[in-house]
């Protein structure tokens, strides 16, 4: 959001129904522009027309998603959400009822690395519900440029982390890792700490989108937004616990169900097409994520 105003829009609308997302995210936004919030689901169809055609709506960048941990619990509603929402947004845009879709999709369609460095072509096998849902959800998209040539563009992000991410139910590692250690608790590493992940901080994927809505090369494709680098769970946890000056012992538990063990994302297609390169490394954007953290969470203990 912090970025889109940025590029000082006419009109900037928010549509949230609020299931993880936190109204105390919006602040700094609201602070600086006269955003609009829609407390609203966005798979609802008729509300999202009513939305868009009341706000003079041109360009949708859709975030929205129930996560992944949630699939393991409920996956159907995963997979109901998630693919519901993209394709509300692929109708109304078929209809002209707005303009341009920048649709966020996740290395987790790719499942577990077949190949390093994994590329656009890389094969889709999604482990977990909620990595179906967005693999689907990019093929609808995909399927709505051929078929009647919408504006559409796919960016397809690995891990990413920062300030404000999620830290209450279903959070990734690093949220849950720095609120722990926060509130005097051991970090947990699930199954052998070995697993990889390509880390992106979350300004470089917010400048990403800009980017991909800007370049009109990148229509009816799928993009990958990541670093190129993979680093292992453990070394993300221990490098948290060293800058928190946590020394006590690490807690393993049993594997996550169904987790990727490898990925690393090759980002060629992103340097072509949007002269795509990260700016904050993973040392800079963990040590202002921890302080965002620090002076933003109270932790109840
Ligand atoms: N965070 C990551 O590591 C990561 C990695 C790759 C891709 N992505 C993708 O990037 C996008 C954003 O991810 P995020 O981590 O910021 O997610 P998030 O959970 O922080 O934000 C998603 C938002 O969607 C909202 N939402 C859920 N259901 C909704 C509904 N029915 N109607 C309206 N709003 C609804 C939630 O309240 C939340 O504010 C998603 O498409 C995700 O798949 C994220």
């Amino acid at each position: 959001m912090d970025r889109l105003i940025d590029e000082k829009p006419a009109n900037l609308v928010i549509v949230d129904n609020f299931f993880l997302g936190k109204q105390r995210n919006l602040q700094h936004a609201k602070d600086n522009f006269p955003i609009k919030v829609y407390n609203q689901d966005a798979s609802d169809y008729d509300a999202m027309k009513e939305i868009i055609e009341n706000e003079s709506i041109d360009v949708v960048f859709n975030l929205a998603v129930i996560p992944l941990l949630s699939s393991h619990v409920n996956p159907v509603n995963d997979w109901n959400v998630n693919v519901n929402i993209v394709l509300v947004l692929c109708e109304l845009i078929r209809k002209n009822k707005f303009s341009t879709l920048i649709h966020f999709s996740s290395s987790e369609a790719y499942g577990s690395a077949k190949k390093i460095v994994m590329d656009e072509y890389h094969p889709l096998h999604p482990t977990t519900p909620y990595a179906a849902s967005k693999a689907a959800a990019d093929l609808l998209v995909l399927s709505y440029c051929e078929t009647f040539g919408i504006d559409a563009s796919i960016m397809r992000p690995f891990n990413n982390y920062g300030p404000r991410q999620n830290e209450g139910s279903y959070a990734g590692v690093i949220p849950i890792t720095i609120k722990r250690i926060m509130g005097g608790m051991p970090p947990i590493i699930y199954g052998d700490g070995e697993q990889t992940r390509d880390y992106i901080y979350v300004t470089d994927t917010a400048d990403a989108a800009i980017d991909v809505f800007n370049n009109k090369n990148t229509r009816s494709k799928i993009i990958n937004i990541a670093t190129g680098q993979e680093i292992t769970i453990k070394k993300i946890i221990t490098t948290i616990a060293e800058i928190m000056e946590f020394d006590e012992h690490i807690i393993y538990e049993d594997t996550r169900l169904a987790d990727v063990r490898r990925h690393r994302g090759d980002i060629s297609l992103a340097e072509k097409l949007i002269g795509f390169k990260t700016k904050v490394s993973f040392e800079d954007g963990i040590q202002q994520t921890i302080e965002w953290y620090k002076e933003n969470i109270i932790i109840q203990t």
